[in-house]
Parts: structure tokens; C-alpha cells; sequence
């Protein structure tokens, strides 16, 4: 298993990892695919089995990314209907619904066709307000999700709760899996079908050449005639795709109720913060499930102990599911927010004909992810396809324009962090396990010590546009607060955008 820092361990981690080889020369290929989350892999697989020959390539091992730290929900999107409504149009918020179940029965159908163990199951959904304030936003969310084609009703409260809900809305045929399960029953599909994954393979350029692309690695090399960048946030593009979305931390903790005490049901409420809610069972013989609540958002990097989002949800939950026993799992992912609320999906936008994207996730990632290979599948065979505008990655954010402002507004603001002093006057102020910035003349140094006391000093700017990262207590890892950038404490790239790990600096 990982070697993951205390307090971040998914509950879906219990599944062993596929080990794969390195890249270690140049092969060629008709499409390689960079990422094996399930937008990669999907994406992949689907190439497959419409008789290309496809090579998968993963900077770390398989399933050691956003993929397993996913509650793996499949429920409508993260911005209501009326919202998409309002910004794109009817017809588009119809295309939305119509991506979503589509997606959502794509899913369904692999996993009976590939024979798939992976808890997929269909169940409904319930969106609610805890206060009356949210009663309107309800209703117009009905109207809108109606007019888009969805089914759901209106009931007076969640059936089958402790707690009195209060009115909802309820979304039936939603679905849930376990993705770690999902992604190890796709990886062997694809292999059947021919596929080639490379795992530990960190591609570091996507170079033109003539009709075709050559993606360069740290030690060999793929040729191919169309390029898949399935990476959660694109790092062949260095700024237009990162000033049209937003990263942020969810926080997830899973913790023991009596079996058969919370109904399987997927919920989510639209309070500020808000928090969504699924249920899990360990193994058929257990007395217990594992109820999985996820909230408590924050932009990467840009809240000084995100620890404290934990205890946060562990309250809610304890107010709500009185019956909560101890706290077994608690990690945290990333989410990508589109400033317009959809994902982007289709030709990479400052690139070539055939180098596609798929990203944008907006905390619906398992319904964009595969909606996103199905759209990309059909633009590499040629296909139409008619949701081709809708998730275009290069329409303006002009939909999204008020969110686009605040968010580019954020992220200048974060530049400041340069004139600002550090954390810490000394390396000795910082504890053992805990990291902190260090201001050393013109230069801010990231430094942790480690709980043998022993210091790993690298340089802070971040190396994608070089904002100062900030430590994470939650994740033990330094964290961008411009566009979601993650590293270890040895510097190494946990999440993009960035391409190259921290440097490494001397103290004194
Ligand atoms: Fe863009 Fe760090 S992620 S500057």
C-alpha cells in the first residue's frame, strides 16, 4: 500500500495497486494516452476496442491518483441545472443530462460486459436543504432538471433518514462503484484488447512531428498519430486552460454506522459549505458500513491548516447520523471547477488537430470522465458528436464571466506571497513532521523536518508560474495556491499543472 501520511487514506486504497514497467525506449503507437485515471483509462479502452492500438502512460502507479481519492458518485451536475440553464441555454443544459446518462449507462454496460466486480450500483439521488433559504433554489432546480429530460420528483423529506430533511429533490437511476475496482477491471480489459500501460512514466513534452506527435519521457519516447491528456489538470498547457478553471481540496472522512442504519441512497445538500454523503460496505460478513461524507472545500493552498476540515465534517455528521461509531478513513482529493461550471472536454485549444484534454472535473468526476473519453474516442474515429460545443475546451469563459474575474483575481492576489516574510525566522521554530516557509533574502524556502528531525529544504516557488507554495498539514505536502500544483516534501510532483519538482536548496 502507499506510504501515506497519517489521516489521508482513502477507503478504497485497500485495493492493491498494478504494478506496470517503465518507458525505456521509443515505440510507436496510433494514439497515446497520458494519465491512467478513469478519464485515461476509459479513454484508452474504448480506443481499444475499436481496433487501435493504444499505449497508456502514468506519472506514478496506476490508481494513485484523483481516481482513488474519489467518493465515486454519479449524481447530477455540481452546478445546478437552472445555473447551466441560465449561462449556455436550454437545449445545452439538455445535452448535460442527456452526457450524464449517457456516461452513467456507459458505465453500467462495461462493467456487465467486462465482468467487473466493483459494487456498481443504481440508486437514487437526493438533493436537499437543510434551511428555508435553499426551499426556491429547489424548486427551480426541478423545473430546470425537468425541462432538461431528467427524471426525478419533488418529496416532502429524504425517506428512510434519522433526520428531518426537510423538502428535496429526488433524482432516481443515479449510481455509485468502488473506482479503484472499476479502474483494475478497465485496465484489464484493455489489455485484453491489446493495450500497453507504462506506469512511473512522467511525460514531459508533446513535440510536433509533421502529421504526428512524439510524447517525450524521462526515458523514452512514444510516436503517435493523436495524444489523449487525461492528467486531472493539463500540464502540456501552461496558462490558457489554467485561467478557465479553478483547484480545489475536498475533504472526505468514512466512518462505522450499524448496518442497515442509513439508506443506500446518494445525498447531497446545497448549503454553504455543502456536503455530499454515500454509503459503503466493507464485505458481505461485516456488521458495519462505512458512511463516506465529503465537503468543506478550499482553494489548493490557500487555507493554513486544512486539517481542521475533518473535524469540521466529522461534526456535521455526528449531528445528523447520531448513530456514527469511530472515524476509520480520512483523505482528501482535488476538484477542478470550469468558471462556467462544465467540464472541457475535446481539442487541447493552443495545440494541434489531434491533442485532446479532458478535464474541468467539477466534482463530477466519474460522469465528465467517461463522457469526456466517449467524446474524445468519437473525434479521434471521426465521429460526430453532440456534445462537441457544449464542452469545447476553447469557448470563452464569457458564461462563467463573474467567476472567471474572481477566480483570476485570486490567483494574482496569491503573488503578493513574495514581498510577505515567512512563516518561520528559523529552521529551528519548525516542529517535527511539520513544514513551513523559511524568507532568505530575495528567496522563500519550503522547509520540513522530518519526525527524525532530519530537514529537506527546497526552494518554495512553485515551478508551473512561480507562486509560493504553502505546507499542508492534512497531506504532508506543499501546495500552489495559483493553479492546484502538489509536492512531496522531497519536491517530487504530486499533482500538476507543473511538469518539474521543486529544486532542491542548501541551508547553511
Ligand atoms: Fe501555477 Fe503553481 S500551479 S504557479
Amino acid at each position: 500500500m502507499e506510504n501515506l501520511p497519517s489521516g489521508s487514506r482513502s477507503v478504497w486504497m485497500t485495493t492493491a495497486s498494478l504494478e506496470f514497467p517503465i518507458l525505456q525506449e521509443t515505440i510507436e503507437t496510433d494514439v497515446c494516452v497520458i494519465g491512467g485515471g478513469i478519464a485515461g483509462l476509459t479513454t484508452a479502452y474504448l480506443l481499444s476496442r475499436e481496433g487501435k492500438t493504444v499505449v497508456l502512460i502514468d506519472a506514478m502507479e496506476i490508481g494513485k491518483g484523483e481516481t482513488g481519492r474519489t467518493t465515486a458518485h454519479f449524481f447530477p451536475p455540481d452546478d445546478r441545472y437552472f445555473e447551466i440553464e441560465d449561462a449556455f441555454g436550454e437545449e445545452k443544459a439538455r445535452l448535460v443530462a442527456e452526457s450524464f446518462e449517457q456516461a452513467t449507462a456507459l458505465v453500467e454496460t462495461i462493467v456487465k460486459k467486462e465482468g467487473i466486480e466493483c459494487e456498481f450500483e443504481r440508486l437514487s439521488g437526493y438533493l436537499f436543504s437543510l434551511s428555508p433559504d435553499g426551499y426556491a433554489n429547489l424548486d427551480k432546480e426541478f423545473e430546470a432538471a425537468r425541462k432538461a429530460g431528467v427524471e426525478l420528483n419533488k418529496r416532502d423529506r429524504v425517506p428512510g433518514l434519522s433526520f428531518d430533511s426537510g423538502p428535496c429533490l429526488q433524482f432516481r437511476n443515479q449510481a455509485q462503484f468502488h473506482p479503484l475496482k472499476y479502474l483494475n477491471g478497465l485496465i484489464r480489459a484493455f489489455e485484453r484488447n491489446g493495450g500497453i500501460i507504462y506506469s512511473r512514466t512522467r511525460a514531459l513534452e508533446i513535440k510536433s512531428r509533421n502529421k504526428t506527435f512524439l510524447v517525450k519521457t524521462e526515458h523514452g519516447a512514444i510516436g503517435a498519430h493523436a495524444v489523449v491528456v487525461a492528467t486531472n489538470t493539463p500540464f502540456n498547457d501552461r496558462l490558457v486552460m489554467h485561467t478557465k478553471q479553478a483547484a480545489y481540496r475536498t475533504y472526505v472522512v468514512g466512518i462505522r454506522v450499524p448496518k442497515g442504519s442509513v439508506p443506500r441512497i446518494l445525498l447531497w445538500d446545497n448549503g454553504d459549505p455543502y456536503y455530499y454523503v454515500r454509503l459503503t460496505t466493507p464485505d458481505e460478513k461485516s456488521n458495519h458500513e462505512i458512511l463516506i461524507v465529503g465537503g468543506a472545500d478550499h482553494k489548493v493552498g490557500q487555507d493554513e491548516h486544512p486539517e481542521h476540515r475533518y473535524a469540521e465534517i466529522e461534526k456535521w455528521v455526528r449531528k445528523h447520523f447520531p448513530m456514527a461509531g469511530s472515524v476509520d478513513f480520512k483523505w482528501s482529493g482535488q476538484i477542478m471547477e470550469p468558471a462556467d461550471g462544465v467540464g472541457y472536454m475535446g481539442r487541447n485549444p493552443m495545440d494541434f488537430k489531434n491533442v485532446y484534454v479532458i478535464t474541468g472535473d467539477s466534482g463530477n468526476g466519474m460522469t465528465h470522465c467517461t463522457a469526456g473519453a466517449m467524446l474524445v474516442t468519437d473525434l479521434i474515429m471521426g465521429r460526430k458528436n453532440s456534445w462537441l460545443d457544449l464542452y469545447d475546451p476553447s469557448r470563452s469563459a464569457v458564461h462563467g464571466i463573474s467567476d472567471f474575474l474572481k477566480e483570476l483575481g485570486n490567483t494574482m492576489a496569491q503573488y503578493s506571497d513574495w514581498v510577505k516574510g515567512g512563516d518561520v525566522d528559523s529552521p529551528e521554530q519548525i516542529l517535527p513532521g511539520e513544514g513551513a516557509i523559511l524568507r532568505r533574502e530575495e528567496q522563500k524556502v519550503a522547509i520540513y523536518r522530518d519526525e527524525g528531525g532530519k530537514i529537506h529544504a527546497l526552494s518554495a516557488a512553485c515551478t508551473h508560474l512561480g507562486c509560493v507554495v504553502s505546507w499542508n498539514a492534512a497531506e504532508t505536502s506543499w501546495d500552489c495556491p495559483c493553479h492546484g500544483s502538489r509536492f512531496s516534501v522531497d519536491g517530487q510532483i504530486l499533482h500538476g499543472p507543473a511538469a518539474t519538482p521543486l529544486e532542491a536548496v542548501q541551508l547553511d
